[in-house]
């Protein structure tokens, strides 16, 4: 059953020209392949995904019928629900996770239930006793969205072998920007996917490009869990190249986003906000005016994402690391000025 409403996060009037609501991955231009040099043949034909998967497969040292590339992690989220959860099946989440999960786990039918994980270790027992015995799904978002706090390979080994039942499905979106990423050690899980996507660290959020990796008959399910062309031929033909050359070019990027964030994360704590340390390419914090920030942000020309709704959310803000000093300056600069003009009202 489809959700009530389409998702639709809180917008402001204008769209301001600094955009740091979405996570989105912002490389510079150079950086960005020529999607114009796509051969016409790839515009003529239905896309054919296995050359990437092939890339994909032979980066990681494992056979293409591991791998199935998506529309996006988005994609390949909603095909992992609809596969494997169905109206008598439950799926776990952590409480704050990424809001689509919830409305996946409706399109498929199965109930949800939310075991709470705000910052720290993921909450492994928790999970365990929520699950029970029966067969379900649990979802790890690692690093999570909104808040950026990650499980640990120890816990995900844990959760793997004690709920052998369950499909865990390891989001991985922000996983270059983390200090450790799981993707190698998920592959070595019987009962593990893992998605990842070419939206964040690489950049390319609007060519709808990620996959997911598994035991080959849950890749098998998935494939058969949607349509048989999801990503576009141009978007493949751009996305080869920049998958077969490997992180390089983006490292630069990403180095820069981790130290805005552990800048961002200090500078909100010393404004008296209660950041969370985070490992993804953003920072949550709490405040009490984060509806009010959030405004004054956006009349300056920078959009944030402000929650306003939900045991956890109420009064937070996340903002995205832009990955670019300049811009980064800017950002800290305007929030200095709003948090001096409240202390001297006060
Ligand atoms: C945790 C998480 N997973 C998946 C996605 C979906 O990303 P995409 O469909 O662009 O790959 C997002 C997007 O914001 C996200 O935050």
């Amino acid at each position: 059953m489809a959700a009530e409403s389409a998702y639709r996060p809180p917008s402001l009037d204008s769209s301001p020209p600094i955009m740091l609501h979405r996570n989105e991955g912002r490389l510079p231009a150079k950086a960005l392949p020529n999607i114009a040099a796509t051969p016409a043949d790839r515009l003529r034909c239905y896309p054919d995904a296995s050359k990437l998967e092939s890339i994909i497969a032979r980066k990681l040292g494992i056979k293409p019928n591991r791998v199935s590339v998506t529309a996006g992690g988005d994609d390949a989220l909603l095909r992992t629900f609809l596969a494997y959860l169905e109206p008598s099946r439950s799926c776990i989440l952590p409480a704050p996770t990424f809001e689509m999960l919830t409305r996946y786990a409706a399109l498929a039918g199965g109930s949800v239930r939310s075991v709470r994980w705000t910052k720290g270790e993921y909450p492994v027992d928790a999970v365990l006793k929520s699950a029970g015995d029966l067969p379900g799904l649990i979802a790890v978002v690692s690093p999570n969205n909104p808040t950026g706090a990650v499980i640990s390979a120890v816990d995900l080994r844990r959760l793997s072998k004690s709920a052998s039942n369950q499909l865990i499905v390891l989001d991985l979106a922000y996983t270059e920007f983390a200090d450790v990423d799981l993707t190698d050690l998920a592959l070595d899980l019987p009962n593990v996917v893992a998605i990842r996507t070419f939206s964040k660290a690489w950049g390319m959020a609007g060519l709808r490009c990620g996959y997911a990796l598994g035991p080959a008959e849950a890749i098998d399910a998935l494939r058969r869990a949607g349509n048989p062309f999801p990503v576009s031929g141009p978007a493949l033909f751009v996305i080869e190249s920049l998958a077969a050359a490997g992180l390089g070019s983006q490292q630069g990027y990403i180095d820069q986003v981790r130290r805005e964030r552990e800048r961002l994360f200090q500078f909100l704590t010393d404004c008296g906000c209660d950041a969370v340390p985070s490992q993804a390419n953003f920072v949550f914090a709490k405040t009490p005016r984060a509806e009010s920030i959030w405004r004054a942000l956006g009349d300056r020309g920078i959009a944030v994402r402000w929650f306003s709704d939900g045991e956890d959310l109420v009064n937070a803000l996340r903002i995205t690391c832009p990955g670019d000093e300049a811009v980064f300056a800017q950002l800290i600069k305007v929030l200095g000025e709003i948090f001096n003009s409240r202390r001297e009202r006060q």
